[in-house]
């Protein structure tokens, strides 16, 4: 009888407990207003990408028809600039009447028709970061209620507009409200974001028991200078990182950017690869009804996914950099391991990269592995421990590997 491969022990053993409204076992898949479509309020002039009911029904009809639902990108979710001026005579936040005329619960209503669900946006402050009304200590009750009776599925709370005080209590302020309100809501709080991301000013522990996801670093544009300082960011702040992530409790290092217009080809598969190996959120942020084949054949790449997915929820950790190459390391469940070799050097031709399983650390199954480029979708075959795996990797690109045991592990 083998035993188990210490991963998996530790994995078990993975440390925190978390939210307890039982949602984000594995990170959440869907799509987000926010990047592509910022606060375009301008209907008159450009009816078909400005906020609206008709722009995130229509954007639920492409995840519904064009394969999205099914491989689980499920949260059509609105961000800042949905609302109102104002609240209305009961003090309750309300949608903009012009651009939402059938109402958010009407909103909600057909989204759940087309068996997904949906997520709000509000802030923790006086006001959105784009000026609408805020949440304030004193709303949060009635704010919660609201997005309740609504049937929202997911709050993301932002925290422009309020200081350090006002955050620390009313970040688990509303993580209370929205329990009592008795429906299942995640909770994405941008809370960390605005207090710089690390410890000690950030508590993790306390982070993982109140939200179910969270910011912890600047927006993200639509670059390729954008995506690599978020990459290297977590990989510089990974020992305080890796460890706050697990089943129901995630770090976001923000949407994904692919079928935009700032990356390459090669770079939308770092990011991509990058997001699964971290465990990360897969919020897209494109416009579904004219997104490239291209974008989507990265997208919608069934291996890579299960990867993000995978049940363990460990997030992954850079154990290597040379030369502008920088490796990545998973721990996936059964003993299977996914590595990303990324480029980020800018040196014209694709350049020759060399490593075996030992050298990786993966030593527990001596009989070797399977291994699969998960983006030309290949198998490359079986690997002894101290075979060489050559590979290639593109200028600001990178190759994932797909590790499977050939020992078996249950
Ligand atoms: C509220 O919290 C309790 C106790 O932690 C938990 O059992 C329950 O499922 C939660 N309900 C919701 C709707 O999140
Ligand atoms: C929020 O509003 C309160 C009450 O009007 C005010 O005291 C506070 O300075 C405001 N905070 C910010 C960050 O604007
Ligand atoms: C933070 O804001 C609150 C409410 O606006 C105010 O009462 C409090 O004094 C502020 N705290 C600091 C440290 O500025
Ligand atoms: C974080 O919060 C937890 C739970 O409240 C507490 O036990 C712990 O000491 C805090 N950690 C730090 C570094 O402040
Ligand atoms: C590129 O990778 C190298 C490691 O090979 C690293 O030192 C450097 O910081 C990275 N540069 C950027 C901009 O990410």
């Amino acid at each position: 009888m083998l035993l188990p491969p210490l991963s998996i022990l530790l994995g078990l053993a993975a440390c925190c407990s978390s939210l307890d409204n039982g949602l984000l076992r594995t990170p959440p898949m869907g799509w987000l207003t926010w990047e592509r479509f910022r606060c375009n309020t301008d209907c008159k002039t450009d009816p078909g990408n400005c906020i609206s009911e008709y722009l995130i029904k229509t954007m639920a009809d492409k995840m519904a028809e064009d394969g999205w639902k099914e491989l689980g990108y499920e949260y059509v979710n609105l961000d800042d600039c949905w609302s109102a001026k104002e609240r209305d005579s009961q003090g309750r936040l309300q949608p903009d009447p012009d651009r939402f005329p059938s109402g958010i619960k009407a909103l909600a209503d057909y989204i759940h028709s087309k068996g997904l669900k949906f997520g709000i946006y509000s802030d923790m402050g006086n006001y959105t970061c784009m000026g609408y009304p805020g949440t304030t200590l004193d709303t949060i009750d009635t704010d919660a209620k609201t997005f309740a009776e609504w049937e929202v599925d997911m709050l993301k709370l932002d925290g422009c507009y309020s200081n350090s005080s006002v955050k620390a209590i009313g970040y688990p302020k509303m993580s209370i409200a929205l329990n009592k309100t008795g429906r299942p809501i995640a909770y994405s709080c941008s809370w960390p974001a605005y207090e710089g991301g690390l410890p000690p000013k950030v508590n993790y522990t306390v982070l993982g028991e109140i939200c179910n996801l969270w910011r912890n670093f600047g927006d993200i544009q639509d670059s390729w200078e954008s995506v690599l300082n978020i990459i290297e960011w977590y990989g510089n702040n990974q020992d305080k990182l890796q460890p706050a992530a697990g089943p129901g409790r995630w770090n976001d290092p923000d949407m994904l950017i692919i079928g935009n217009f700032g990356l390459s080809n090669e770079q939308s598969k770092v990011q991509m690869a990058l997001w699964a190996i971290l465990a990360a959120p897969l919020f897209m942020s494109s416009d579904l009804r004219t997104i490239s084949e291209d974008a989507k054949y990265i997208l919608q790449n069934k291996l890579l996914i299960y990867i993000n997915q995978d049940s363990l929820g460990i997030q992954g950790q850079r154990i290597m950099q040379w030369h502008h190459f920088e490796v990545w390391k998973r721990i996936l469940f059964n003993g299977q391991f996914a590595i990303a070799v990324m480029n980020n050097g800018t040196d014209g031709m694709p350049r020759p990269f060399a490593t075996n399983l030992a050298l990786l650390g993966i030593l527990d199954c001596k009989e070797g592995y399977k291994i699969y480029d998960v983006l030309e979708q290949a198998f490359l075959g079986d690997f002894a421990l101290d075979t060489t795996i050559n590979i290639q990797v593109t200028p600001t690109g990178v190759v994932l590997l797909f590790l499977r045991p050939l020992c078996s592990f249950t």
